[in-house]
């Protein structure tokens, strides 16, 4: 193909918008897959995806097209919609020249069409509005051309109106990818350049790299050297996605140089959680089944880590919620594994004091990984914590309660716009622990599923942090020591304490179970003693006996109680610890 008969493009979209279902009637417009296929959603390979009917790693295929006489070859990047997964549309699109932002006829701009916008203007990509759904009853296609000029500032006209269910005017998009989107700028001629933008590993084969080829050819047998590890590969294979994969005897370059925005390459605004094997027997096939599935979402970051508790197991870093639960999934579909997952924490931030304390430590500012290394206030000017800008969108009614469920996560509002009569954009400074666990579901279901919600990093602010001892009869449980927001501490801590009361078994002595700041208790259960009846087996009156099991008994509280040695079963840790 000449280069200028090529398009790269990407479908962005907020979730369940249609993306999928444009791409399938691509992939049907143009011979690609068959009419009557009966497997919906082509690009949706893992079984997450199915099942979830969300899209989670973007897939690419190759698509021919003929217009005004010429054949096209079109190169589709599917992109998810989720927030936690904007890491793999970053990726995508630095493959890309331009875009198809999907936007629902009858929801209008949301969250997700923002943050996506703006990433692709960002990427100074060509782009290409499309209002999808208008077959719907309550389609209102020229409110949403509206809500796209005064957003975006493109003009309505630009706006294709389709119904990617039915398949109307869906070629017209084809036609505008041609004519709107410019042919990559690439060099054949040179030595190969190209990008591995995602990877997956076959049993049979080893690593397969999708890869977007900016300068050179490639062919069956080269060598490869990788620019990042220097190690050198050979090539077994080449082929192109169509949209399953096709083998070829050369791979051109098709797209430009591109500078590989790696968005979230730095684990800085990851969030981070334990995960262990549940039997420690089963370490090393996790550890396999972890390595490979990293393989094909480099997102995720990988360090080993070993508690108290749970034993030998790893730090996994994740973009979020959503991200955690489908890594966790794939980990139990794809290779068969079981693991218990800790609460996700976010990485907080410590600035010391003195010029000594920062040469023990080799830094200005260190990063928090283990709350059990918590410097004490003494050693530091100030804490740390990571905050983000949030995008909420939402129907003008709801907006009330969403303020004060913003409120209440300590957020900042800086911004709220009319995008329309009954549409209000808001934006908030939130903490990212604020967010981390269960802000998405609250504000879906204060607002009957209505707004969404986006976000960006936006550094570090001042925090007023403390650590937390969770104690057993006064004694410190290390596996269990978090680092709250001082305001927060109560709940937090009285929250641990009922959940370790309930997974603790009795025992023949009354365990207290505090939450301590320092010295001071803020919060406290109680586990009763269970009072084991040790005469019931005494029928007679030997009284000596009597006296000698009551001693027992008396003498094995006390050494209980004096050496703090509460018999604590794993599964009380994995209650508390993990995520609910
Ligand atoms: P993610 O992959 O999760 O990001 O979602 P998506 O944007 O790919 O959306 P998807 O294509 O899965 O469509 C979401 C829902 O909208 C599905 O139930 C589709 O059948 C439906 N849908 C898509 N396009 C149309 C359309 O033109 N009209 C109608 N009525 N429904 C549509």
């Amino acid at each position: 193909f000449p280069v200028e008969d090529i398009r790269n493009f990407s479908i962005i979209a907020h979730v369940d918008h249609g993306k999928s279902t444009l791409a399938d009637r691509l992939l049907e417009l143009t011979g690609t897959i068959d009419k009557t296929q009966k497997n919906k959603q082509v690009l949706d390979k893992l079984q997450v995806e199915r099942e979830r009917g969300i899209t989670v790693k973007a897939q690419t295929a190759s698509l021919f097209y003929s217009f005004g006489g010429k054949q096209y070859l079109l190169n589709l990047i599917d992109t998810p919609g989720h927030v936690d997964f904007s890491y793999e549309v970053s990726r995508s699109l630095s493959a890309c020249q331009g875009v198809l932002l999907v936007v629902d006829a009858n929801e209008g701009i949301q969250a997700q069409t923002v943050a996506n916008f703006f990433l692709a203007f960002e990427a100074q990509l060509s782009v290409i509005p499309v209002i999808n759904k208008i077959d719907l009853k309550n389609a209102d296609p020229e409110r949403v051309g509206k809500q796209i000029e005064k957003v975006f500032d493109i003009p309505s006209e630009e706006c294709i109106k389709i119904s990617a269910k039915l398949g109307t005017n869906v070629d017209s998009v084809l036609q505008a990818v041609i004519e709107r989107i410019p042919p990559p700028k690439v060099h054949r001629a040179n030595p190969l350049k190209a990008l591995v933008f995602d990877s997956t590993f076959d049993q049979y084969r080893g690593v397969v790299a999708s890869i977007a080829l900016f300068d050179g050819m490639l062919s069956k047998g080269d060598k490869i050297v990788s620019a990042h590890t220097k190690k050198t590969y050979e090539v077994n294979q080449v082929g192109i996605l169509n949209p399953n994969e096709q083998p070829t005897h050369k791979l051109r370059s098709l797209q430009p140089t591109c500078n590989c925005v790696c968005y979230y390459e730095s684990d800085l605004f990851m969030w981070k959680s334990g995960v262990y094997p549940i039997d420690q027997s089963e370490y090393n096939n996790l550890k396999s089944a972890i390595e490979k599935l990293t393989l094909n979402d480099s997102s995720v970051t990988v360090h080993r880590d070993s508690s108290l508790a749970l034993g030998a197991g790893w730090r996994l870093g994740f973009l979020g919620l959503l991200h955690m639960e489908v890594f966790n999934q794939r980990l139990e579909q794809e290779y068969n594994a079981s693991v218990i997952l800790t609460t996700p924490t976010v990485p907080y931030k410590a600035v010391l004091s003195s010029a000594k304390l920062i040469k023990e430590y080799k830094e200005k500012e260190i990063t928090i990984i283990n709350p059990a290394q918590f410097p004490d206030k003494s050693k530091v000017t100030e804490y740390l914590e990571p905050v983000v800008l949030g995008t909420v969108i939402t129907p003008t009614e709801y907006t009330g309660k969403i303020m004060e469920l913003c409120q209440a996560r300590r957020a900042i509002q800086k911004n709220m716009t009319f995008i329309d009569e009954n549409r209000v954009m808001l934006k908030y400074l939130f903490p990212l622990n604020e967010i981390v666990v269960d802000f998405y579901d609250s504000l879906k279901s204060l607002s009957s599923g209505y707004a969404s919600f986006d976000y960006e990093d936006a550094g570090y602010q001042t925090a007023d942090l403390i650590k937390m001892d969770i104690l057993l009869n006064g004694n410190i449980v290390e596996e269990l020591v978090t680092v709250v927001h001082r305001e927060k501490a109560y709940t937090v801590g009285k929250s641990i304490c009922e959940r370790l009361k309930d997974s603790l078994p009795r025992q023949l002595f009354e365990i207290a179970v505090q939450a301590a700041i320092g010295s001071k208790v803020i919060a406290r259960e109680t586990v009763k003693a269970y009072r084991k009846n040790v005469l019931a087996k005494c029928y007679g009156g030997d009284i000596t006996r009597k006296m000698k099991l009551l001693k027992r008994q008396a003498e094995g509280k006390k050494k209980l109680r004096k050496i703090g040695n509460i018999e604590i079963p794993k599964n009380a840790f994995i209650k508390v610890l993990k995520t609910q």
